[in-house]
């Protein structure tokens, strides 16, 4: 198997990030409840994609771009931190955005503005028009350019959750469970993989804030990134758990969601997002009341960020 360090990197954040213990909410939920801070990753307001353009910004590099597209929602936190990240090593940005959700200049777009980022939104439902007219656009700039597919989830973008497995590995503490929010996948998908190869004992639970057919998507990203790690695993419906969480739709708040951010708020001096981290806390919640957590558990949360969106969408 390769090792993490053989893929070209450049450095974004700042890692490992910590961990600790929710004590009011472990006495609340009758079990040992952690919390992974991904939302101090150190670029932007934090989150959980500085891992994934780490990787994502070094291919872009190597192949000399000089443009980088991504998309999103109007408020993708995704798109947020690949401009700023983008900026920052010295790469033009451009915002190929679905015009769904907050297009004011609000949450992550006030903070597209601040950077002077270059957005456009297109009315489509379809991912396949946004990456076509980034093509047409790359080629009218003729200047070589590199698309980051929505959430950076590829499976080389994932090889940041693999290696934030191999981070916890480190960190010595055992984790019964990790749970997490998926939005596209390659959180989920990295941190299922890196939890077989890094944290064996742990089961890793992914919360799906979006309909989309994750049953397929995460195994699908997990037997690709173990491709380009040349990891020899084999992938099966045991490495992973999946759980609705997305409640009224994609980017809409949920009742479950907006209590779980109070919870966490009030219990912990804690913001979650209400996009994705809410709803994913609100998932191990719900675990926590259906008894899947034995008292002496140590369940760690991954908190991946998304605070542009607490001003833009609740
Ligand atoms: C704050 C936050 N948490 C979680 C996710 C989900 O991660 P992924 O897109 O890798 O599934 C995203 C992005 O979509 C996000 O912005």
């Amino acid at each position: 198997m390769k090792q993490l360090n053989e893929f070209e990197r450049i450095p974004l954040g700042i890692f490992p990030t910590p961990i600790h213990k929710l004590e009011h909410i472990s006495k609340k939920l009758h079990t040992n409840v952690f919390v992974k801070r991904d939302d101090l990753t150190g670029l932007g307001l934090g989150g959980n994609k500085v891992r994934k353009l780490e990787f994502l910004l070094a291919d872009a590099k190597r192949q000399g771009a000089q443009v980088v597209f991504t998309t999103g929602g109007a408020q993708s936190n995704h798109a947020m931190l690949t401009a700023a990240a983008a900026g920052k090593v010295g790469l033009k940005p451009i915002l190929i955005l679905k015009k769904r959700g907050v297009t004011e200049r609000l949450g992550n777009q006030l903070l597209e503005h601040l950077m002077g980022t270059e957005v456009r939104f297109m009315d489509t439902d379809d991912y396949a028009d946004i990456y076509a007219e980034m093509d047409r656009v790359g080629q009218m700039l003729g200047v070589p350019y590199y698309k980051i597919p929505c959430g950076g989830s590829n499976a080389l973008g994932s090889l940041g959750y693999v290696d934030c497995a191999r981070e916890i590995r480190e960190q010595g503490m055992h984790f019964d469970h990790i749970v997490c929010a998926e939005g596209s996948g390659g959180t989920m998908a990295g941190m299922a993989l890196g939890a077989k190869l890094f944290l064996p004992g742990t089961k890793v639970h992914g919360m799906m804030v979006d309909t989309d057919p994750f049953d397929q998507i995460t195994p699908a990203l997990m037997r690709e990134a173990a491709a380009l790690l040349e990891a020899g695993v084999e992938i099966g419906p045991k490495d992973y758990h999946l759980a609705d969480m997305c409640g009224p739709g994609y980017a809409i708040p949920s009742q479950e969601g907006n209590e779980a951010i109070s919870m966490m708020a009030k219990e912990e001096g804690i913001f979650l997002d209400p996009v994705y981290t809410g709803k994913a806390f609100a998932g191990l919640v719900k675990m926590a009341a259906e008894g899947a957590f034995r008292e002496t558990d140590n369940v760690l949360f991954l908190h991946s960020g998304g605070a542009g969106g607490l001003f833009a969408v609740l």
